[in-house]
């Protein structure tokens, strides 16, 4: 100990004790049990809730906050339903059940992957939901064939 002096081992102390408080705090408080569950099962423990919210903020590549509102203090009150982005996270929680429950896991006798969240949103919150415009396959020429469908059976009339 030729480097520090026993005040500087002291602070130092202090200020891992803090920081480990600190994160015990943190940990303790988030994993806490969930009171607000309407879709997952009641009994989900934090600890699975929260390696599910894991999933969730990585496939549409957002941060917890963009589905939690704020709470009293500096944290995010994740039993709050004030946010919409958390009431439309629940329909669309309602809907993958829904396509894999009742389509998914009967195609095929079961075999096929299931549908999750990333499955459309792929890192983004807002998927694109049409082919672009203008290109090959896209809107554009879907558009002309139907011009075209339609002009040959205005002409035969
Ligand atoms: C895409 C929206 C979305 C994101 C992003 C998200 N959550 Fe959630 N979270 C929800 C929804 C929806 C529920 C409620 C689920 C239900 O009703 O079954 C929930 C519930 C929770 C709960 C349970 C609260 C309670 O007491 O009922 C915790 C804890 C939680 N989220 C933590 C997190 C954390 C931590 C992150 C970031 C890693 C995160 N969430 C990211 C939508 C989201
Ligand atoms: C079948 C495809 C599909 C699946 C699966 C899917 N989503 Fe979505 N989601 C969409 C589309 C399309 C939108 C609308 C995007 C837009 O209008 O910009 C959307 C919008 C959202 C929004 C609102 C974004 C905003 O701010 O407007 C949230 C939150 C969301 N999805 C969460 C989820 C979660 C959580 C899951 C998994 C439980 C999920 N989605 C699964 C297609 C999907």
């Amino acid at each position: 100990m030729k480097y520090f002096n026993k005040k500087s081992i002291t602070l130092l102390t202090i200020c891992l004790a803090i920081a480990g408080a600190q994160s015990f705090a943190q940990r303790d408080h988030d994993e806490e049990a969930p009171r607000n569950l309407k879709v997952l099962p009641k009994k989900t423990s934090g600890e699975e809730v929260h390696k599910i919210m894991r999933g969730y903020a990585e496939a549409l590549g957002v941060r917890c906050n963009y589905c939690h509102a704020k709470g009293e203090g500096r944290g995010l009150d994740f039993a709050s339903d004030e946010k919409p982005e958390k009431e439309i996270a629940r329909k669309m929680m309602r809907m993958v059940n829904d396509i894999n429950d009742n389509y998914m896991a009967k195609m095929e006798g079961g075999k096929l992957d299931r549908v999750s969240c990333i499955t459309c949103h792929n890192g983004n919150p807002h998927p694109q939901a049409t082919a672009s415009k203008g290109e090959e396959g896209g809107d554009k020429k879907m558009d002309t064939d139907h011009g075209k469908d339609h002009d040959t059976k205005r002409d035969k009339n």
